[in-house]
C-alpha cells in the first residue's frame, strides 16, 4: 500500500494506513499489553505465594495449636524468663527505643491534652518511658501487662512510681468502658489468636474520639522471625486496618520509625487510630462490647 503516499523520514505515517489495518494493529497492541499485564500479575501472585510459604515455614504456629490458656502460660514464661530480661537491652540495641522516642518527641503521635493514658502490654516499660517523658505532667498513666515479672522490670528500669502498674490480660481489661482518652499498645496484639478480641476490648475502654498508637508484627519475612523468637503470630496490614474500621477505630495515619522501616517493613505495623465520635458510637456499641477469649478461641 501507500507507495504513492508521502513518507516522513522514510516512514509511512500512521494515518495513511487503511482503517482495517490500523484497527487490527490497535487491537493487537491492546491484546499484547493486557497479556503483559496479566503475566506481571501472575508473576507477582506467584512471588507473594512463595513468600507466604517461606514465612509460614519460619513462623511459629504455637498460638494456633494450643488453647488460649495454655498459650498465655507460655507467653508469661517467655517474658518472665531470660528472653524477657534481655528485652530492655535488646530494644536499645535494635534502635526500637530511640525510634519510638523520636515518634513521640516530634509529636508525630501527639500526647498533648491526653489526661487518662493507658499503655497495654508495657513489657519492660519501653513505651511507658516515652509516655512519662512526653505526656502532660498532670496526665494519669496506667500500664497493663500479663506478666507480673515484666511489670517489676518496668518499675525498676524506669525508676518512677508515677504510672500505675496492673497485671491484667488485654482481652479482659479491668477498667470501665470509655475510661481513657489515649491508648498505646506496642507489640501485644500478636500474642492473641484473634486480633478482634483485643481490639474490641481496647475500643471499649477508649472514650469517643480517643486516639490509639498501635504497633504490631507484620506478615513480612522479618515478622516471621519475630514470631519465631517471641512465639507470637503476625498480621496483614490491610486486614488489621479493616478490622479496626469494623470496630469503630478509624485509621488516622500510618507511622514509620525510619525510611529503612518503610522500605523493609522491619518495625511492623505502626498506626494511629481514632475511635468514632459519639454520633456513630451507638451503631458500634454491639461490636465494641468486650469479646471474651473463651468464645474467640
Ligand atoms: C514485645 S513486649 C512489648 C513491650 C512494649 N510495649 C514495647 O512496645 O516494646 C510484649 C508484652 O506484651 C505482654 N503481653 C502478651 N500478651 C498479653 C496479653 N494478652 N495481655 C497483656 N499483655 C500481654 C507480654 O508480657 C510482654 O511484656
Amino acid at each position: 500500500m501507500g507507495g504513492r503516499r508521502p513518507r516522513v523520514f522514510g516512514i509511512q505515517p500512521w494515518f495513511h494506513y487503511p482503517v482495517q489495518e490500523r484497527t487490527a494493529a490497535c487491537r493487537s497492541m491492546i491484546t499484547r499489553s493486557l497479556q503483559q499485564q496479566s503475566q506481571r500479575k501472575r508473576r507477582s501472585r506467584q512471588k507473594t505465594a512463595r513468600r507466604k510459604v517461606v514465612n509460614r515455614i519460619v513462623e511459629r504456629d504455637l498460638i494456633h495449636r494450643v488453647s488460649y490458656d495454655q498459650y498465655r502460660d507460655e507467653v508469661r514464661k517467655v517474658y518472665g524468663g531470660a528472653r524477657g530480661a534481655m528485652l530492655a537491652r535488646f530494644s536499645q540495641l535494635s534502635g526500637h527505643l530511640q525510634l519510638g522516642d523520636r515518634l513521640l518527641r516530634k509529636r508525630r503521635f501527639d500526647l498533648t491534652g491526653a489526661q487518662q493514658i493507658l499503655d497495654v502490654g508495657s513489657g519492660a516499660g519501653q513505651i511507658l518511658g516515652h509516655l512519662l517523658k512526653y505526656a502532660d505532667p498532670d496526665a494519669r498513666i496506667t500500664a497493663v501487662d500479663i506478666s507480673h515479672a515484666m511489670l517489676r522490670r518496668a518499675r525498676s528500669r524506669l525508676k518512677s512510681d508515677r504510672p500505675e502498674l496492673i497485671t491484667a490480660d488485654l482481652t479482659r481489661l479491668p477498667f470501665d468502658s470509655q475510661a481513657f482518652d489515649c491508648v498505646t499498645c506496642g507489640y501485644v496484639l500478636e500474642h492473641l489468636p484473634n486480633a478482634r478480641t483485643g481490639l474490641a476490648e481496647l475500643a471499649r475502654v477508649m472514650k469517643p474520639n480517643a486516639r490509639m498508637l498501635l504497633f504490631t508484627t507484620e506478615d513480612s519475612f522479618g515478622g516471621a522471625w519475630t514470631s519465631r523468637v517471641w512465639a507470637c503470630r503476625t498480621y496483614n496490614r490491610r486486614e488489621i486496618v479493616k478490622l479496626c474500621h469494623e470496630l469503630g477505630l478509624m485509621l488516622v495515619q500510618e507511622l514509620w520509625f525510619s525510611r529503612m522501616h518503610k522500605l523493609l517493613r522491619a518495625g511492623g505495623i505502626c498506626i494511629e487510630l481514632r475511635k468514632h465520635p459519639p454520633r456513630h458510637s451507638n451503631r458500634h456499641a454491639a461490636s465494641v462490647e468486650p469479646v471474651r477469649v473463651d468464645s474467640a478461641v
